[in-house]
C-alpha cells in the first residue's frame, strides 16, 4: 500500500511518501520557524498561510522524489490533530480533495500518534507492548501502548509540556524561538553550580509539573549578574532537571507496566542529555531503548504516513468530511 502523509499542525509543513512493503520512499519538509521568529513564537494566521503557499509545491516534491504518480497512491493521511485549527484546515481540505479527486480513502491521524510511531521507521523497529514517553512543544506524555490504537495514557504534564519549559526558560535566557535545542547548546558551557529541584518526583504517580522550574530559572536568573556563564549554568542546572525528572518517571512506568521497551519520541526527545539519563537507566534495568532519528523527533510528514498508512492497512478510513480537531486527546483513537 502507497500512503502520501501530510503534516501542518503548527509551524512545519511535511509532505512524506511511504510503501507498506518498500518502506518510506521520501520525505520533504519546510519550516517556518525563520518567519515566525520575529514574534517570539508561532503566529496562528502566519503559519495557515504559508501551509497554504508550501503545501502544493512540497507534495510535487516529495511524488517526485519518490518516483510515484499519482494513480499509483493507495490512500492519503492526514494530521487532524492536535494542533492550530487554521494550519490543520489547510493539510485537512488539501488532502481530502486530493483523496476524493484520485477516488482513494483519506485517514485522519492524531499527530501524537505519529509521533509515537515514528520510531518504527527505523531498521530495528520496538515490538508491542511497550511504554512510550512524548515529549513535545505541547505534550508530555507516559503511554502504555499495547498494539496500534491501544494507548492507555499513564502520566501527563498538570501544566507546562517539557517543550515548553525549554522555550520559555531559553527565552528567559535571550535565546531565540523555539529555544529547546539553543538552550541545550548552551549548556554545554554550563558548570555544576546550580541544583534545581525534580518536581512531583517525592511523591508516588506518573504525572509531571514543568513550569515551577521556569519560575526557579527565573528566581536565580535574577540573583545573577546575568553573564554569558551565568546563563550556561542555569541552562544546564534545568536541562539536568528536566532530563532526570523525565528518567525517573519513566522508570516508574517501566516498573508498574512489568514492560521492557521503552520508546521515546517527539521534538524534545532530540535533546542528547535526556537521550543520555534514559540510556544509562535502560542500561541498569536492562531495558531496551527506541528513538526515531534525529529528523523525525521533530514535526514531519514521514511519521503521519507510516501511521496513516497502518489505519488504513487495518481497515480504516473517513468519510468525504474534512476532520480537524485542535484538541483531541490520544486516549480517544481506537
Ligand atoms: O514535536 P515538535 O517538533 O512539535 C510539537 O509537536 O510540539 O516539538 C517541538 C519542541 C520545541 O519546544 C523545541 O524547543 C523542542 O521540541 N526541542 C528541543 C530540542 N529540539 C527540539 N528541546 C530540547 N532539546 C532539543 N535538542
Ligand atoms: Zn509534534
Amino acid at each position: 500500500m502507497l500512503v502520501l502523509g501530510i503534516e501542518t499542525s503548527c509551524d512545519e509543513t511535511g509532505v512524506a511518501v511511504y510503501h507498506s512493503e518498500k518502506g518510506l520512499l521520501s520525505h520533504v519538509l519546510y519550516s517556518q520557524v525563520d518567519m515566525h521568529n520575529d514574534y517570539g513564537g508561532v503566529v496562528p494566521e502566519l503559519a495557515s498561510r504559508d501551509h497554504i503557499r508550501k503545501l502544493v509545491p512540497l507534495i510535487r516534491q516529495g511524488m517526485n522524489d519518490a518516483k510515484v504518480s499519482a494513480q499509483a497512491v493507495d490512500g492519503v493521511a492526514y494530521t487532524a490533530g492536535p494542533g492550530l485549527m487554521g494550519a490543520l484546515l489547510v493539510g485537512a481540505a488539501t488532502a481530502r480533495s486530493l483523496a476524493w479527486s484520485w477516488q482513494v480513502p483519506a485517514i485522519a491521524v492524531h499527530h501524537m500518534e505519529g509521533h509515537l510511531l515514528a520510531p518504527m521507521l527505523e531498521a530495528e523497529p520496538p515490538q508491542f507492548p511497550f511504554v512510550a514517553l512524548l515529549i513535545s512543544g505541547g505534550h508530555t506524555l507516559l503511554i502504555q501502548v499495547d498494539g496500534i490504537g491501544r494507548y492507555r495514557l499513564l502520566g501527563e504534564s498538570l501544566d507546562d509540556a517539557a517543550g515548553e519549559a525549554f522555550d520559555k526558560t531559553a527565552k528567559l535566557l535571550g535565546l531565540s524561538y523555539p529555544g529547546g535545542a539553543k538552550l541545550s547548546k548552551l549548556a554545554e558551557q554550563g558548570a555544576p553550580r546550580f541544583k534545581f529541584p525534580r518536581p512531583m518526583t517525592d511523591r508516588p504517580g506518573l504525572d509531571f509539573s514543568f513550569s515551577g522550574l521556569k519560575t526557579h530559572a527565573l528566581t536565580i536568573f535574577n540573583a545573577t549578574a546575568k553573564t554569558l556563564q551565568d546563563k550556561a549554568d542555569i541552562a544546564l542546572a534545568f536541562e539536568d532537571a528536566i532530563a532526570e525528572t523525565l528518567m525517573i518517571k519513566c522508570s516508574r512506568a517501566l516498573t508498574q507496566t512489568g514492560f521492557k521497551r521503552l520508546v521515546v519520541a517527539g521534538g524534545v526527545s532530540a535533546n542528547s542529555k535526556i537521550r543520555a539519563y534514559l540510556l544509562k537507566m535502560a542500561q541498569a534495568e536492562a531495558v531496551r531503548l527506541y528513538f526515531p532519528r534525529l529528523e523525525f523527533c521533530t514535526d514531519n510528514g514521514a511519521m503521519i504516513a507510516f501511521a496513516g498508512c497502518q489505519r488504513l492497512l487495518a481497515g480504516q478510513k473517513q468519510n468525504l468530511e474534512i476532520f480537524a480537531r485542535p484538541r483531541w486527546p490520544l486516549e480517544d483513537l481506537i
